[in-house]
């Protein structure tokens, strides 16, 4: 009997008929209902599951008792229980790699889009506001030549820093749990404290992933300790920022201004970020271009089919 696998989101049709090849393929679909409660149903028969940005947990799984694989189309997984899973025997795996310059390409996107103001003046020339020559109050901020504070130089932020030194001479800081001695040679980088990179960078871009160390990981006293000339750009998780005290710190001009993709609580319909003028928020994009949700998708239907095949997955993510 063929193997089945449920897939909950990033499917593409290419995906799913590479997946049928060999297994029972089930998508919920918005025609058939809702589709958590598809999700629920198909659950017990699932050995496999395929999506990303699901919380899947003992609360969401314990139905799942055929559950081999959860393979994630993303390389964060911190919406998982990976102590749960490992405990049940169920593998995880990832898509690392394949994402780091289009999200590098996207904070970048932010650095430029906060500091040039470039929504803001967007939506200001589309409503017929450009009848006289721009205010000093409109001006942004220079990039070229600025401070870049890295927190987390792993890939994305090797990516990011790449960017700063090569392409806009930026001086680069960055902070971590280790000194990455290969990569300061080769970017100019600094390693320093936390504080040191919030009180001296003039961007501050936050790539690390979400665990227990990083969750609030910027709150008020971080912000405060931020030069107000300075942007905080967020592409890692949510909450590894206070997010009311990071609105505050906008509301009350302590800092410049914020390029956010990621929130505590996603998808966002309705927040005081919107109404704020120095944010610049997107929809978790990072890693949304054609080529690289592509290659995502080809990477965990791989790791999908090693799993299930009984052999070791290329991005095994459990200990
Ligand atoms: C990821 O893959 O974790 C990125 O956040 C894109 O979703």
């Amino acid at each position: 009997m063929k193997k089945t696998i449920l897939a909950f989101s990033r499917i593409t049709p290419a995906m799913a008929d590479r997946l049928r090849e060999h297994y029972e393929v089930i998508i919920p679909s918005p025609a058939l209902g809702n589709l958590n409660t598809q999700f629920e149903k198909a659950l017990p028969e699932a050995h496999g599951l395929i999506g990303a940005g699901r919380k899947l947990g003992s609360k969401q799984l314990c139905t799942a008792e055929r559950l081999e694989v959860v393979s994630s189309v993303s390389v964060g997984y911190d919406n998982y229980d990976l102590g749960y899973l490992t405990e049940r025997g169920i593998m995880l795996t990832n898509t690392p790699d394949v994402l780091t310059e289009s999200t590098a390409d996207l904070a970048f996107s932010l650095i430029l889009g906060s500091a040039r103001r470039i929504a803001e003046l967007d939506a200001w020339t589309k409503a017929g506001n450009w009848t006289r020559t721009l205010e000093a109050a409109q001006f942004g901020c220079d990039v070229f030549g600025k401070t870049l504070g890295i927190v987390g130089l792993g890939n994305i932020g090797s990516a990011v820093a790449r960017r700063g030194r090569l392409g806009f001479g930026m001086n680069i800081l960055y902070s971590g749990n280790t000194p990455k001695p290969e990569l300061e040679h080769a970017l100019d980088a600094r390693f320093v404290p936390l504080d040191e990179l919030l009180a001296n960078a003039d961007f501050v871009c936050l790539v690390v992933p979400l665990n227990a160390n990083t969750r609030h990981l910027i709150g008020e006293r971080e912000l405060q300790l931020m030069k107000p000339s300075a942007i905080l750009v967020n592409v890692s998780r949510g909450p590894v920022v206070d997010e009311q005290a990071l609105i505050a710190a906008l509301e009350q001009g302590r800092i410049r201004g914020a390029g956010l993709d990621v929130y505590e609580r996603e998808p966002l319909s309705a927040s005081p970020l919107f109404s704020l003028p120095n944010a610049l928020t997107l929809p978790h994009i990072g890693s949304a271009t054609d080529e690289t949700r592509l290659a995502m998708a080809d990477r965990a239907v791989e790791n999908m089919i090693a799993a299930l095949e009984g052999h070791r997955p290329r991005d095994l993510v459990n200990p």
